[in-house]
């Protein structure tokens, strides 16, 4: 991500959420919006919007490889969360499948839960990237309900001891959504720079890009802003260009 970043002049990574249209074909209208805002973007992170109707192996790869051809990394957005045993499998497919990194979901621990997709990850020289705080909503009743620890009588944020587990399990990643710069300062503070925060809810879900960046994230994840824009490329380079104003 910090070659791309300095390759490319650019902190946006691009959630190719695109949606069928009447003249074209999705992985038609996905490879062409990538094609037009690849000198704008640092990554691609795709999600269930196109594998579910494209399926791994056949369209989601050639994203993939269209993606790397344009030297941009791809992160997919699968949030794992179940026991260890399936975490394995679906990290080893989104990796065979060409992925540079995946997401996944701190609430499932690491004993026989997240372990072994971080050992997967370290052997295949991938990444981790894990939810510390989302975008939307109702993020407050998970990720931010109290947790108390009864051995020592201390009370914290969910989403502080997720920053925690963070730098434990030494990620790749954090996910805080755009939309509460106030949580990205606070994570940023238990982080302090040693993992990148990954931002989404820019735009469409109300974030603002100066906000986020100033408290402290790295990486903006943005969609529809871009995708659904008139002239994808345009958007684009105008939310890198924001990020540099
Ligand atoms: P929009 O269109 O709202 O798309 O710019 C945002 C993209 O990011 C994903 N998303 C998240 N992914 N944690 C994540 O790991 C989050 O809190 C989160 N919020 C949004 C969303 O699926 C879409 O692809």
């Amino acid at each position: 991500m910090e070659e791309s970043e300095e390759k490319k002049g650019s902190n946006i990574v691009l959630a190719l959420d695109s949606l069928p249209s009447r003249s074209e074909g999705l992985l038609s209208s996905s490879l062409k919006i990538l094609e037009k805002t690849h000198p704008y973007i640092c990554a691609v992170k795709l999600n269930r919007h196109l594998l579910l109707p494209l399926g791994l192996y056949d369209g989601i790869k050639r994203i993939v490889e269209k993606a790397h051809s344009l030297e941009l990394p791809v992160i997919m957005d699968c949030k794992i969360n179940d026991i260890g045993y399936t975490n394995q499998v679906i990290v080893e497919n989104y990796f065979n499948a060409g992925f540079d990194a995946v997401t996944a979901n701190p609430f499932v621990g690491w004993e026989d839960g997240l372990q072994p997709v971080f050992e997967v990850a370290r052997k295949t020289n991938r990444g981790v990237i894990l939810l510390v705080y989302m975008s939307h909503k109702a993020a407050w009743e998970g990720y931010g309900q109290m947790i108390y620890n009864s051995k020592t009588g201390e009370k914290k944020p969910q989403y502080v001891a997720f920053a925690e587990k963070a730098l434990t399990w030494r990620a790749d990643g954090v996910v805080v959504g755009g939309t509460y710069p106030e949580k990205i300062r606070e994570v940023y503070a238990v982080l302090k720079g040693e993992v990148p925060i990954y931002s989404p809810g820019i735009g469409m879900q109300g974030g603002d890009i100066k906000a986020a960046v100033s408290s402290g994230a790295r990486y903006l994840i943005i969609g529809r802003a871009i995708t659904l824009a008139e002239t994808p490329e345009k958007a684009a380079r105008f939310f890198r260009d924001s990020v540099k104003l």
